[in-house]
């Protein structure tokens, strides 16, 4: 493969995506930033300047789902695998398009992903479905005319706050079609009968799981996250938040001038948005794009996972049985000022700016490994189970990194062993819905050294401290870290950002 080299440069401006201006963070001017595209097996080298105007705002870029083989230090997440890249500051990330597919990257560190510091990766490879013509990724997020920085306060203290609007590739209107309020514009884009399209379908919202349709047209999905699979029809699709769909949709609807509704509908089940039925743009035959009158199909209202049996990876892998076994019931209780924080195990995980993993894990300081945040996976290539339960009826997006987790079981009520019935090709990807009142099994084989978090993405939760690390092959890892690179990004922290407890 060649090098594929990307320079992005985070800063913060005004924009009005929905026609309301308004403070956000951007990469290279706009929301979302470029498109990193690279071919299966290229070398991906991405700079990334931080002009963000605040001295306490640090940033970073994690490339989400990329696997980072043998690079963990280039993961981008904050408190894990690097220090906060300083203001004017650059940090260079370095990996290997080993995946191909769909994916995202995002700022890790708070809420800056969801002020609008994220963008697109697309890696050309192998498709499981023909098309003609593929039409790049395609951002369904939330969107609110605060910053999520103020509505964290809320979130905080009296639980998820209610967000204004959505937007589809990093644009909508705000207010009704027939309002002469009615500010930005939507989303559009054209089909020519008869052509097949490719739709790369990515939830990169704060707090909202949507259903995705197309009025009229079917949508042939053919990819989970950054895994192919056995392609199967749906019309309307759900996607929780940092998942992706890659999909064919036939233009096989008109033959003349008209236009079709494209909605991104949040799912009141687990989503406050009081835009429920104005996310939406517009897919037009012909010259240009007219108000469609077209209706939408009929939904449940659910944030549930597509049903596993849709999800078959093309490529056939198989689990194995575990030789560790991890128990992650998740409860929300509050720290000592008040405000909420997620556990997992009885565990809210803690960030250190100044003292990252890799960092401890260089200067052989074991503090972390009496935190029982960490998990040690010590031994290579081995199977490890991580059960992941709740009591509350409230579902959340599960992503690991470092990894695609093999999906063993998941489903509403107690989870017993003879949940998992089968370890033949199960759904593999890196971002699946632990159900309401529910379980979730994942399974990973310890193949990648370094520190991986796992965590819920809803942005909110993340910050609340829903997470766990796995600290895989420790002294692997360790031959992985470049000192100067990771120490220099540490001096001064701890002095002007307040950790979070
Ligand atoms: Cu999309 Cu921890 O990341």
């Amino acid at each position: 493969g060649v090098t594929r080299e990307y320079y992005l440069n985070i800063e913060q401006l005004t924009a009005a995506p929905d026609g309301y201006s308004r403070t956000v963070m951007a990469i290279n001017g706009s929301i979302p930033g470029p498109t990193i595209t690279a071919n299966w097996g290229d070398h991906v080298v991405v700079h990334v300047t931080n002009n963000l105007a605040s001295t306490k705002n640090g940033s970073s870029i994690h490339f989400h789902g990329i696997r980072q083989n043998y690079t963990n230090p280039n993961d981008g997440v904050v408190s894990i695998t690097q220090c906060p890249t300083a203001p004017g500051k650059t940090t260079t990330y370095k990996w290997r398009a080993t995946q191909y597919g769909t994916s995202w990257y995002h700022s890790h560190i708070g809420l800056q992903a969801w002020e609008g510091v994220f963008g697109g990766i697309l890696i050309n490879g192998p498709a499981t479905e023909n098309y003609d013509e593929d039409k790049g990724v395609l951002f369904l997020n939330d969107w609110s005319h605060q910053t999520v920085d103020e509505l964290f306060q809320s979130a905080e203290t009296s639980g998820p706050p209610t967000l204004d609007n959505g937007l589809i590739n990093g644009t909508n209107v705000y207010g009704d079609d027939n309002s002469t309020s009615q500010t930005g514009y939507r989303f559009n884009t054209s089909f020519t009968a008869g052509t097949s399209y490719r739709l790369r379908l990515i939830n990169a919202a704060v707090d909202t799981h949507f259903k995705f349709s197309i009025d009229n047209h079917t949508l042939i999905v053919m990819a989970m996250d950054l895994v192919p699979i056995e392609p199967f029809n749906t019309t309307v699709l759900s996607i929780g938040m940092g998942q992706r769909y890659d999909l064919v949709v036939n233009a096989d609807q008109s033959t003349g001038n008209e236009s079709f509704w494209m909605r991104a509908i949040p799912q009141e089940a687990c989503s406050d948005n009081d835009s429920v039925d104005n996310i939406k743009g517009i897919v037009y035959y012909g010259s240009s794009p007219s108000t469609p009158t077209t209706d939408a199909y009929t939904y449940t209202d659910s944030c549930d996972d597509i049903d596993v049996s849709d999800l078959v990876p093309y490529l056939s892998q198989n689990a194995s049985i575990p030789y560790y076994n991890s128990s992650e019931p998740v409860t929300l209780g509050s720290n000592s000022d008040n405000l909420f924080r997620w556990m997992m195990n009885g565990t809210s995980m803690q960030v250190y700016w100044d003292n990252p993993t890799l960092l401890q894990i260089w200067n052989n300081d074991t503090s972390f490994t009496n935190y029982s945040g960490v998990i040690e996976l010590p031994k290579r290539n081995e199977w490890s189970y991580v059960v992941i339960e709740t009591a509350l009826s409230l579902p959340h997006p599960i992503h690991l990194h470092g990894h695609d987790f093999f999906i063993l079981a998941q489903g509403t009520g107690t989870y017993s062993s003879s949940e998992i019935t089968s370890l033949s090709n199960p759904p593999r990807r890196d971002v699946a819905m632990l159900p309401a009142s529910g379980y979730l099994v994942v399974a990973f084989k310890t193949d990648n050294p370094g520190a991986w978090l796992m965590h819920c993405h809803i942005g909110w939760h993340t910050e609340e401290g829903f997470a766990i690390q796995f600290l895989e092959q420790y002294e692997e890892a360790l031959k992985l870290i470049d000192y100067d690179t990771l120490n220099s990004t540490c001096q001064g922290w701890d002095e002007y950002v307040e950790q979070n407890s």
